[in-house]
């Protein structure tokens, strides 16, 4: 199997690295069956590709063999973002794949975390609903099930395209990354609504990017914060939390899991 190397991917500050486990233990509860799971949200920039890149880095560190595809096909972020580096100077992916131009076994590496494995894109399409509604696709999602733990899909927003939509139909179940203070509760119910249709289960949202309030206990003794909070499955909110900080650093996420 060929490798990449991921160069960019650290551990995060300690609030936010906390908050991510708790998320990763949330996740472990909803059960082994839901093994194909799509990482979507309502509209772009609410954290999608962070939680599904930081859960799988997670999940593959506390000993789950774990696959990420990287199917947001149009503007593919993780490939620069974590520096994706391989030793082909050409490298295949998942467009390719799609594309009938080369197997599955030339598309799924290994990389520098153990355990985790990748399915990249390498190569962006611009409207690349055609290839991910053929077969090759959905079977690719099987086969990689059959061969790990879980299959992590980071998609593009579900408003803006029909992709992430399409992808759900053929998953397991859906995390929904809501970002705080911003994604408006009806679009939030919409998707909810979208996952539904697709004959996905919601396992759960995550409240992302959330600010924590200077004046809480823990601000007393550590001069940043953040705090992160519980959604329902309806978007309300269910619970408030802080954590404390003492450097600068991503702002929390946080799972509510529950189910449908
Ligand atoms: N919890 C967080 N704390 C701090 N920054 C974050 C957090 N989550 C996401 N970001 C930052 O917000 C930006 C958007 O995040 P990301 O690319 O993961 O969103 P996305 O939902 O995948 O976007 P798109 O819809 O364009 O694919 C990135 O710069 C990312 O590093
Ligand atoms: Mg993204």
């Amino acid at each position: 199997m060929k490798k990449l190397t991921l160069k960019n991917l650290t551990t995060l500050p300690y609030s936010a690295e906390e908050a991510m486990n708790r998320l990763l233990v949330n996740f472990g509860l909803c059960g082994r069956e839901f093994k194909k799971v799509i990482v979507t949200s309502s509209v772009p920039n609410e954290g999608k590709s962070f939680v599904s890149t930081h859960l799988w880095r997670l999940l593959a560190e506390s000993g789950n063999k774990v696959i990420l595809v990287d199917a947001d096909i149009r503007k593919s972020v993780i490939r620069n973002r974590y520096q994706l580096s391989a030793e082909d100077p050409n490298p295949l992916g998942l467009a390719h794949y799609l594309a009938g131009q080369t197997e599955l076994e030339d598309v799924l590496y290994a990389t520098n975390v153990k355990n985790g494995f990748i399915v990249p894109t390498f190569r962006t399409v611009a409207n690349p609903a055609i290839l991910l509604q053929s077969d090759r696709f959905s079977l690719m999602l099987d086969r990689l099930a059959q061969v790990s733990d879980y299959v992590l899909i980071d998609t593009p927003p579900l408003t803006n395209v029909s992709d992430g939509g399409l992808i759900a139909s053929y998953c397991d179940g859906a995390l929904l990354v809501v970002r705080s203070g911003s994604t408006p509760k009806g679009l939030v119910a919409n998707s909810i609504k979208q996952l539904t249709l697709a004959n996905c289960r919601l396992l759960g949202t995550v409240l992302n990017r959330v600010e924590q309030k200077q004046n809480s206990y823990y601000s007393k003794y550590y001069r940043y914060g953040y705090g992160y909070g519980y959604t329902d499955e309806n978007g309300k909110k269910k619970h408030r939390a802080h954590h404390s900080n003492s450097g600068k650093s991503p702002s929390s996420p946080e799972g509510g899991m529950g189910t449908k």
